[in-house]
């Protein structure tokens, strides 16, 4: 049996997206669709997660994936604890299993981890007591399991039909965890075409294992995409220099309205935040009538009160 799936086939802990059936993924986008109209109500809140404790634990800074843990455990009514890890013991040196354990004797029910480490989520997930879930917000270069199911969420709203589909990542996947998760829920969801592009510094040698389509050339790879997906230089995780300067890159790889003419004239941009304007994206491309960005934040809600209900185990469909 899976740590993340158990013998009846439901979500337990969410810590990667591999492994994790187009069933599974497809319920959660089809809750958040259920949950989604709620928020647009005058009374926002639902009574799923009453009761129950959910501990948000940031070892990372995090703006839009934080707060909207954070607003979405509360518009299920449950009780919300954030631990801001600079103000906690264990920046005086306490292990993570011992924090943990406090927590525990809490009685929380669900841990929303990020963590620098690759790998920390699952650690936790393991050590965690019988019927206490972990939801992985972000393991160092490894997984980002919310945000490929609100980017899948994004997409499957403007352009249904995945198969007819060709989307792109762009930049520096090599360090992302978004495009790790990514890929692998796109194309476990259908995807017709995937692309990789970017310099061959900033492209993992795995991608062609993934079926994925890899472009140095902006200009090729973006050429008749329905989806692009512009991604961050993660400077804080690059050892060495791995590209030019910053005005050097975006020449090459920044994403201008004169590059984006060259996708299908209805393609949708993305970017998972936070963005740095002019390196990786265009100010007119970001804030542009193709640009769906801020909707990704408010879809990202919509997805993570989802996600904490499945694993939970409220009943959506009764609820909404
Ligand atoms: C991403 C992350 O933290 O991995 N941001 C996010 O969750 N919205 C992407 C990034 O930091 O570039």
């Amino acid at each position: 049996m899976s740590l993340q799936i158990d013998a009846d086939g439901r979500l337990r802990h969410l810590l990667t997206i591999d492994g994790i059936p187009k069933r599974n993924l497809t319920e959660i986008l089809d809750q958040a669709d259920a949950l989604r109209s709620v928020a647009l109500r005058g009374n926002k809140k639902l009574p799923l997660l009453r009761g129950r404790t959910v501990c948000n634990l940031f070892f990372e800074p995090s703006t839009r994936t934080r707060t909207t843990f954070e607003l979405a455990a509360e518009r299920l009514s449950a009780d919300v604890i954030n631990i801001d890890i600079g103000s906690s013991s264990t920046s005086k040196g306490e292990s993570l299993l011992d924090t943990l354990a406090t927590l525990e004797a809490m009685h929380c029910d669900l841990f929303v981890v990020r963590h620098p480490d690759s790998g920390a989520a699952h650690f936790i997930a393991e050590h965690a007591k019988e019927g206490v879930a972990v939801l992985n917000a972000g393991d160092g270069r490894h997984a980002h399991p919310t945000q490929a199911l609100l980017d899948a969420y994004t997409i499957r709203r403007h352009k249904p039909h995945f198969e007819t589909l060709t989307v792109a990542l762009v930049g520096d996947l090599l360090h992302s965890r978004v495009a790790r998760s990514g890929l692998t829920c796109l194309g476990t969801l259908g995807i017709g075409e995937l692309r990789a592009i970017g310099p061959r510094t900033l492209l993992p040698p795995t991608l062609d294992e993934l079926g994925v389509r890899v472009f140095t050339d902006f200009n090729q790879g973006i050429a008749d995409c329905d989806v692009v997906i512009m991604l961050r230089l993660q400077k804080e995780r690059m050892r060495g220099a791995l590209v030019p300067s910053e005005s050097e890159y975006f020449k090459r790889y920044g994403l201008t309205e004169e590059r984006l003419g060259r996708a299908k004239p209805d393609a949708i941009v993305m970017h998972p935040g936070p963005m740095n304007r002019g390196v990786e994206i265009a100010s007119e491309v970001a804030d542009g009538p193709q640009s769906v960005i801020l909707e990704q934040v408010s879809n990202g809600l919509a997805v993570r009160m989802a996600v904490m209900s499945q694993i939970l185990g409220a009943a959506v469909k009764e609820a909404t």
